[in-house]
């Protein structure tokens, strides 16, 4: 069975490796926006071309003689790469366009949940004009999010006490939203701790993946610009240690429940990995947003723990015959680091040179935005490369991901205290203290 693979961040490369493992025969190509040296180490071909185009992506699932195609990431689905590849006849992994609304508007994923008798969700409200906005900014209080209601990288939220400081600019930015055309959607401002649950999906089946916690900001201390990740970590018992008994249960129903709201909806199943980003607060565990792939960096933390067969699982997610699949991780903690351009989120380096020559354990290091020019691996402006520490206790696997990652050279930086004890501890102190 040859297998297409769609994307070429670290997330891809992960997945590279893991289809790579399998024993389900078969080769592995890549269409790529970058020529990401590790994808193409592991792949018979990997060809750089618009990955948002449907028929560009079909035209190559043809010429490879593709039977199964996985979608890394959220602009490809938005696009309907899945509709094409699936009408004719490519088994997918990754949601029909219309099924990939959870992620790409957030007022549908709100209006989903409603709808459904889904808990978790907040307060909220969809607007295109000006016409109420500040009547419901007044009633939410000092508490409140706003969300520009499409794909925006991350950069089209902004949350109250973070990145808008009154209510005047809070109005000045849905005005900016309103001047270009955009709906948006006002909430109520959740306050705990974040957490990935990323569970695999065939329609009907959910088989969940541990939950992880990421790191969006660039700098340590949680401080500096907000960021695609800037690193993750999950723990021995797949939970992580500011949740509480029964809570990753709460985020698992909530998947489910999405799942079977969508299939409801439309009349088909969603395929693939449906990703929920949850906050626990004092009043139980609250959906952020939902994803419709994997996580990245979330998807090299899980990944690393998979005892299964990757093909066998997507396979299953095509078929719908999860039930009957084996979906198995190790019990151990993982800590997931990237190295970024210096200047990274708003002005990355790019072009410059880079060295992984030194990383002791080419198995842990995972490749991002990354080109090859004259036989260099150079940096491509975007997050660069990841490793993984995998242990029996997040400090220990911390040990090893900072290890790593330090052996890597170039203009880069990295976040030094993701997953150390300091900061594990202080989120568990913090969810203590609103409880
Ligand atoms: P999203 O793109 O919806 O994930 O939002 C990006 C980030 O904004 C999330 O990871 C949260 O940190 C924050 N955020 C979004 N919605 C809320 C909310 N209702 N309450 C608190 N924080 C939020
Ligand atoms: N880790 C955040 C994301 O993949 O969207």
């Amino acid at each position: 069975m040859n297998i297409l693979l769609i994307g070429s961040g670290a997330r891809e490369h992960a997945l590279a490796k893991s289809i790579s493992r399998s024993c389900s025969g078969g080769k592995l190509h890549c269409i790529a926006s970058n020529m990401n040296p590790g994808i193409a180490r592991l792949s018979t071909e990997i060809v750089v071309d618009n990955i948002n185009d449907p028929n560009t992506v079909l035209q190559y699932a043809k010429q490879f003689n593709s039977s199964l195609a996985v979608v890394g990431p959220e602009n490809p689905l938005s696009e309907g790469v899945s509709d094409v590849l699936d009408d004719a006849g490519i088994k997918v992994v990754g949601p029909k366009k219309r099924l990939a609304q959870i992620e790409t508007s957030k007022s549908f994923a709100r209006d989903l949940l409603v709808e459904f008798g889904i808990p978790g969700g907040p307060q909220y409200e969809t607007f295109d004009s000006m016409e109420g906005v500040g009547g419901f900014i007044n009633d939410l209080g000092d508490d409140f999010v706003v969300k520009y209601d499409g794909l925006a990288g991350g950069k089209g939220v902004k949350v109250s006490g973070e990145h808008l400081h009154s209510n005047e600019e809070a109005i000045s930015y849905c005005q900016e939203l309103v001047d270009s055309g955009g709906q948006f959607v006002i909430e109520e401002k959740f306050v705990g701790q974040e957490f990935s649950l990323m569970s695999f999906c065939d329609g009907t089946t959910l088989k969940h993946m541990p939950v992880v916690q990421d790191h969006k900001r660039a700098h340590d201390g949680d401080t500096g610009p907000n960021t695609g990740g800037m690193g993750t970590y999950s723990d021995v018992d797949h939970s992580l240690p500011f949740l509480r008994e029964g809570e990753v249960e709460e985020a698992r129903s909530i998947n489910l429940k999405t799942a079977d709201a969508l299939r409801n909806k439309f009349g088909e199943g969603y395929k693939g990995v449906l990703y929920g980003g949850f906050m626990v607060t004092s009043n139980g565990v609250k959906l952020i947003e939902y994803n419709a792939r994997f996580g990245d960096p979330e998807a090299m933390n899980v990944l690393s723990l998979l005892d299964s067969d990757i093909v066998e699982i997507c396979d299953a997610i095509a078929m719908g015959t999860l039930g009957n699949t084996n979906v198995e991780f190790k019990n151990k903690a993982t800590v997931c680091k990237y190295a970024v351009p210096e200047g990274y989120p708003d002005n990355p380096l790019k072009g410059e040179v880079i060295d992984v020559s030194s990383v002791s354990d080419p198995d842990s290091l995972f490749f991002a935005s990354v080109d090859i020019r004259d036989g260099k691996f150079i940096e491509a402006g975007s997050r660069t490369v990841a490793v993984v520490g995998v242990g029996d206790s997040i400090t220990e696997a911390e040990k090893i991901a900072e290890a790593e990652i330090s052996r890597v050279g170039g203009p880069l930086f990295h976040r030094t205290d993701i997953g150390t004890n300091d900061v594990v501890q202080k989120r568990v102190d913090h969810m203590r203290s609103l409880r």
